[in-house]
């Protein structure tokens, strides 16, 4: 069973998705670089193995150099990004190239980058939704693996954009990573 390291530095509703619609994979590793998100909180409760550092006063460098060394200890396959607000390195981008995946609430390319929702709206788009890519050293840039498309309905705000949105994105990344676990 292909084995799956989340990081996240939230409330982690996307790493709960995956470990709730496991099928095909497994999470080993939740991984943090904020110790007290919430989403670690939740990993815990459910018996998963956690990993929790700051980056601040050891530096990036460092901060990845244990984040690497977790991963790898728990034999991890494939890193799935679930609310990760931090860019990865390139140097640790190549050492995991092709097996790290994340999810990002826009129809990529559009809205690339923060406060997508809003950006969604303030241009009058009809439709809104959300991706499942590879991660490359450029922003949300790296191939679509899959998408789903919401509608935006007259009166959304960023906020009930986002809970709609949210919604589509925790039936879509389970089953993204399980068909890429399996390509
Ligand atoms: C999601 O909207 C995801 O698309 C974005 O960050 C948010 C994370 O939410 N990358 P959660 O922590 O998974 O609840």
């Amino acid at each position: 069973m292909p084995r799956v390291g989340v990081l996240l530095s939230g409330r982690g509703s996307n790493m709960q998705a995956l470990v709730e619609q496991a099928a095909g994979y497994e999470v080993v590793l939740v991984a943090s670089d904020r110790p007290e998100a919430g989403g670690l909180a939740s990993a815990r409760e459910a018996g998963l193995a956690t990993f929790a550092l700051s980056p601040k006063g050891i530096g990036k460098a460092a901060f990845e150099a244990a984040l690497d060394d977790a991963l790898r200890e728990a034999d991890v396959a494939v890193i799935a990004l679930a609310g990760y607000m931090r860019l990865l390195s390139p140097a640790f981008v190549a050492r995991w190239v092709g097996r790290i995946l994340n999810i990002h609430p826009s129809l990529l390319p559009a809205y690339q980058g923060l406060d997508t929702h809003a950006r969604a709206l303030a241009a009058r788009e009809r439709e809104a939704g959300c991706s499942v890519h590879l991660v490359t050293d450029e922003l949300d840039a790296g191939e679509v693996l899959g998408q789903t498309r919401v509608p935006i309905e007259p009166g959304d705000t960023a906020e009930t954009l986002a809970a709609r949105v949210l919604v589509a994105e925790h039936q879509l990344y389970p089953r993204v990573l399980k068909d890429f676990v399996h390509r």
